[in-house]
C-alpha cells in the first residue's frame, strides 16, 4: 500500500488541466454494451475505477483496449456472458451501470449487489424500480440482482428518491429505455452535466432522447444502436479540488477545463468566503488569501452544491476566520474526514447531517488515513496547508478518482511524494 508524504505550508501557483470526468465516463463504458461493434471513448482518465469498469466489461466477454494515453476502444460484439461478479462490483458501485444495457440488449442480467459504502447506506431500490416498470422481472438471489425481460415497454416512470434524483438510476433507465418499445418518460431525472454527456453519447449511437439537462427525459425506443466515437467531458470535481489547493495555501491556481457554469454553487460559496475565482485560460483562476471567511453550505443534487466537493470544502473551512456550517443533503454520514482533520488540528463537530467547523489559525502535520475518495482528497488538501509533515495513508482510495495527483500538485509547487508502505 502506498501513502502520500506531504511537506506542507507551501503556496501553490500555476496552472493544471482537468482530466476527463470519471463519473461521466463510467456509465458511458457500460453504454458501449448497447451496440454491436467497437465504441471509442476519448479523454478517458487513467484511474483505478476505469480499470474496474474495464474488468467488468471483459468479464462479460467484451474487448477493452487502451488505444491511446486517454483513449479506450470497447468491442461489444463478443459479449457472451451476462454476469457482473461480486468480486468486481464490491470494489465499485458504479459497476451497476451494466444492468440497464445488459437487460436492453441481451434481455438478461445478473449483477452483484454492491454492498456497503464507507459513507453510509447507498440503496439500489430506484435501479430495480426502473427496470421493473419497463417490464423486467427483477429478483434478488444469492446477493445478485437477477433481471429478465422478454420485452421492455416504455412508460412514464418517476425516479424520485428520498434525497432527490438518482444519477445512477437515471443512467440505467436511460440506457435500458433506448432499446425499449415505445416512449419512456423519466420524471425527476438527474440533471447533472454528466447525465447530459451520457445523453449526448447515446444520441451519437442513434438513440432518440429529449430533455437533457431538465428533470424530464423523453426516450423514444429504437430497434438498435450503433457504436460511436465520443469525447468525455472534463472532470469538474477534480478541477475544483485543484482550485481548493490554491485556496487552502493562499495561492494562485488556474485550472484549464474548469467549467464556470457547472461550478456556480461552488464558486458562489467561495465568493461568500471572500475567495476570488474568475474565468481564465479556458477555465477558472483562483487567487487565495488566508484566512477565508466562514460560510454555510448545503449539498444538493445539481444544480446544487455537489456532495463530491463537501469533504474538500470542509478542509478549506477548517482555516476560516469563524464558524462555518455544512449540511449534507445527499449522504448524511459523509463525514469520515472530520476525525482525521481533527488529527491535523481542525475543529469540526459532526451531528449528521450537519457539521459545524470552527476555524483555527493553523493545521499541523500528522498521520491520517483516507477512508474514501473525496475524504482522501480533503486530507491531501489539509496536508498541503499544514505546517510540517503529513502522511496520508490508504491512498488507493484517492487513486480511484485523481490521475497523476502528485505530479499535478508538484507542478504547482507542492512537496508531495508517493511512498510505498510496508
Ligand atoms: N438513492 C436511493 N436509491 C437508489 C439510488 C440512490 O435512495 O436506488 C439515493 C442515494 O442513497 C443518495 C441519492 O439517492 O442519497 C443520490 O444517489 P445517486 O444514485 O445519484 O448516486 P450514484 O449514482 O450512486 C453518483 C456519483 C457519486 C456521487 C453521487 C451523488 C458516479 C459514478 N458516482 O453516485 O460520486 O456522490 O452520484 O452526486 O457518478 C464520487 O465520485 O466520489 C462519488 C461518490
Amino acid at each position: 500500500m502506498d501513502k502520500y508524504v506531504i511537506d506542507g505550508g507551501r503556496r501553490l501557483e500555476g496552472a493544471v488541466a482537468a482530466q476527463g470526468s470519471k463519473n461521466a465516463c463510467l456509465p458511458m463504458m457500460a453504454a458501449a454494451l448497447l451496440a454491436e461493434g467497437v465504441t471509442t471513448l476519448r479523454n478517458v482518465p487513467r484511474l483505478a475505477d476505469i480499470e474496474t469498469m474495464a474488468a467488468v466489461l471483459r468479464a462479460l466477454g467484451a474487448g477493452v483496449e487502451w488505444i491511446g494515453p486517454h483513449e479506450v476502444a470497447i468491442d461489444a460484439s463478443t459479449v457472451d456472458k451476462h454476469v457482473a461478479p461480486y468480486d468486481l462490483v464490491r470494489r465499485m458501485r458504479a459497476s451497476l451501470a451494466v444492468l440497464g444495457p445488459l437487460v436492453a440488449r441481451f434481455r438478461r442480467a445478473e449483477v452483484s449487489l454492491p454492498g456497503g459504502c464507507a459513507f453510509g447506506p447507498r440503496p439500489v431500490d430506484l435501479h430495480l424500480k426502473a427496470l421493473r416498470e419497463l417490464g423486467a422481472t427483477v429478483e434478488l438471489e444469492g446477493g445478485y440482482i437477477v433481471a429478465e425481460a422478454p420485452a421492455l415497454v416504455g412508460k412514464r416512470i418517476n425516479l424520485s428518491g428520498p434525497a432527490g434524483p438518482s444519477r445512477g438510476a437515471t443512467a440505467n433507465l436511460l440506457m435500458a429505455a433506448t432499446l425499449a418499445e415505445g416512449v419512456t418518460v423519466i420524471e425527476d431525472a438527474a440533471r447533472e452535466p454528466e447525465t447530459v454527456d451520457l445523453v449526448n453519447m447515446l444520441t451519437a449511437m442513434g438513440a432518440r432522447i429529449e430533455g437533457a439537462g431538465s428533470a424530464e427525459l423523453v426516450v423514444t425506443g429504437v430497434e438498435e444502436l450503433r457504436p460511436a466515437e465520443y469525447e468525455v467531458m472534463r472532470d469538474q470535481i477534480e478541477a475544483a479540488t485543484y482550485l481548493l489547493a490554491g485556496a487552502i495555501t493562499g495561492g494562485d491556481v488556474t485550472v484549464e477545463g474548469a467549467d464556470p457554469e457547472y461550478l456556480t454553487p461552488f464558486t458562489a460559496a467561495l465568493a461568500e468566503a471572500d475567495v476570488a475565482v474568475e474565468p481564465a485560460a479556458g477555465g477558472l483562476r483562483l487567487r487565495g488569501e488566508l484566512p477565508v471567511g466562514p460560510v454555510e453550505v448545503r449539498t444538493a443534487p445539481y444544480p446544487g452544491f455537489p456532495t463530491d466537493l463537501q469533504p474538500q470544502t470542509t478542509a478549506l473551512l477548517t482555516l476560516a476566520s469563524g464558524r462555518s456550517v455544512i449540511v449534507e443533503g445527499i449522504y448524511p454520514d459523509r463525514y469520515n474526514h472530520a476525525p482525521e482533520l481533527a488529527r491535523l488540528g481542525a475543529n469540526v463537530e459532526v451531528t449528521p447531517p450537519t457539521a459545524i467547523i470552527n476555524g483555527v489559525h493553523k493545521l499541523y502535520g500528522a498521520y491520517v488515513m483516507a477512508s474514501d475518495l473525496r475524504a482522501g482528497a480533503a486530507l491531501v488538501l489539509a496536508g498541503l496547508a499544514a505546517g510540517g509533515e503529513t502522511n496520508v495513508r490508504r491512498i488507493y482510495h484517492i487513486d480511484r478518482g485523481y490521475e497523476d495527483l502528485e505530479e499535478k500538485l508538484t507542478s504547482l509547487g507542492a512537496a508531495i511524494r508517493r511512498v510505498a508502505e510496508e
